[in-house]
């Protein structure tokens, strides 16, 4: 059966779009049975496409994200998603703030999934200007994420 992920973060536009792109690539190439999709714990952007600098690195590493576009996570999203992912220690307390009761659907630090001891949150690249970085740390965390679940 296939495993359904949404990956989260404050706008929308720049890490989580990234995470979505580059796992859904990754997942492609493996044959592996996931979908994914990504949302903001802010409705900032909502509408909107990720942003220009994300976009950028993405397509330079061969994957487009301009269809792509920004939403709000909902409660909703406990019940149709089996793993949720944050960037960041923020992102996992307010998707916690928004969970159904009774809801068990796990919540993790995306770079969990990383091997060894990682950076654990993703910083943000919207005032870090940081793209590429972030980037390879959302490869590697989704590649340990395919690995866990092949
Ligand atoms: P993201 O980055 O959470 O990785 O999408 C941000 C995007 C926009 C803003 C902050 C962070 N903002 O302040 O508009």
């Amino acid at each position: 059966m296939s495993v359904s992920i949404l990956f989260v973060c404050l706008g929308n536009i720049c890490r989580s779009p990234t995470a979505e792109g580059v796992f859904r690539h990754l997942a492609e190439e493996a044959g592996a049975d996931v979908t994914c999709d990504s949302a903001g714990t802010s409705n900032w952007h909502v509408g909107g496409p990720p942003d220009g600098r994300a976009v950028a690195e993405a397509r330079r590493r061969g994957i487009d994200l301009t269809g792509l576009r920004a939403r709000q996570v909902t409660p909703e999203d406990f019940t149709r998603f089996d793993l949720i992912y944050g960037m960041d220690r923020s992102n996992i307390a307010k998707l916690e703030a928004l969970r159904p009761a009774g809801n068990g659907t796990p919540v993790a630090l995306f770079l969990s999934e990383c091997r060894g001891p990682g950076p654990g949150e993703v910083p943000d690249p919207y005032y870090e200007d940081n793209f590429a970085a972030v980037f390879d740390m959302l490869s590697e965390a989704s590649r340990g994420l395919l690995a866990r679940l092949a």
